[in-house]
């Protein structure tokens, strides 16, 4: 097996989070900060509402604009809804798909997923798509069967450069909690994703795609998760939405 180099990706996913102004802060701060980082992919997911003037503030620098979620259809009646060419017309280069809140609160299944993946990918957008197990999964030792379903299901019929994808291996249960998986638990489920993705893919790509960890991920635990072999980046929630240990976070990854 030929082990290939992979840049870390470190994301802001900023949820339902900040004003107008409060994210024109945020996006301030974090590119006096980082905007000459060349050695990370750093990725913002502001909300909707603050997508404009978030991809302003960052369009001449390296880090990348990224939104939450999108519907599958190209336009027409799907009322709240936007569609892959809305935000690459805000010049979105990536979008967040499944994250489980999203799986929990709007019931989308695995095969809404992949459609929207599908939807991605030909919009010529990154998805960031996001697997995990809740605690009574864990707890049932159905981790493996619940990730590996949502892979499989979520990943079929694929087309395009699948190498640019990004999964996002994030515990329910690690989620806002304070709960951090352990760098250990963390890598196993990380190698089995891999794993996965070469039954469904083939070795190279599955050697290529990044996958980030994601649940109460901070500076303080950052290095160590970041220094698992199969662990590429990172999904960040709470501490996105500081200026400070988002940088921290960045760094730990360089
Ligand atoms: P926290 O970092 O707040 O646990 O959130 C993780 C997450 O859901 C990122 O998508």
């Amino acid at each position: 097996m030929v082990q290939k180099f992979r840049k870390k990706i470190i994301a802001g996913n900023w949820k339902m989070n900040k004003s107008v102004a409060e994210a024109e802060d945020l996006a301030s701060g974090i590119r006096r900060a980082l905007a000459e980082v060349a050695d990370v992919d750093v990725v913002l997911c502001p909300p909707f509402t603050a997508t404009k003037v978030v991809g302003d503030i960052i369009a001449d620098t390296a880090i990348k604009l990224g939104a939450q979620n999108m519907h599958w259809e190209g336009y027409g009646a799907y009322t709240g809804e936007v569609c892959a060419a809305m935000l690459r017309d805000l010049y979105c280069h990536y979008v967040i798909l499944g994250h489980s809140e999203r799986r929990m609160y709007f019931h989308e299944t695995d095969e809404v997923v992949n459609r929207k993946i599908k939807a991605a990918l030909e919009g010529n957008l990154i998805p960031i798509v996001c697997v995990g197990e809740t605690q009574e999964e864990r707890e049932a030792e159905q981790t493996e069967e619940v990730v590996g379903r949502q892979l499989r299901n979520g990943l079929v019929d694929l087309s395009g450069d699948l190498k640019k994808l990004v999964i996002a291996y994030e515990p329910v249960w690690a989620i806002g909690t304070g709960l951090t998986a352990s760098p250990q638990q963390a890598q196993d489920v990380h190698a089995f994703i891999r794993g996965v993705l070469q039954e469904v893919f083939d070795e190279d790509t599955a050697q290529s795609i990044r996958i980030q960890y994601g649940g109460s991920m901070k500076p303080a635990n950052a290095v160590e998760l970041l220094a698992q072999p199969d662990i590429d980046g990172g999904l960040i929630g709470g501490a996105a939405l500081d200026a400070r240990s988002f940088t921290e976070i960045v760094q730990a990854a360089q």
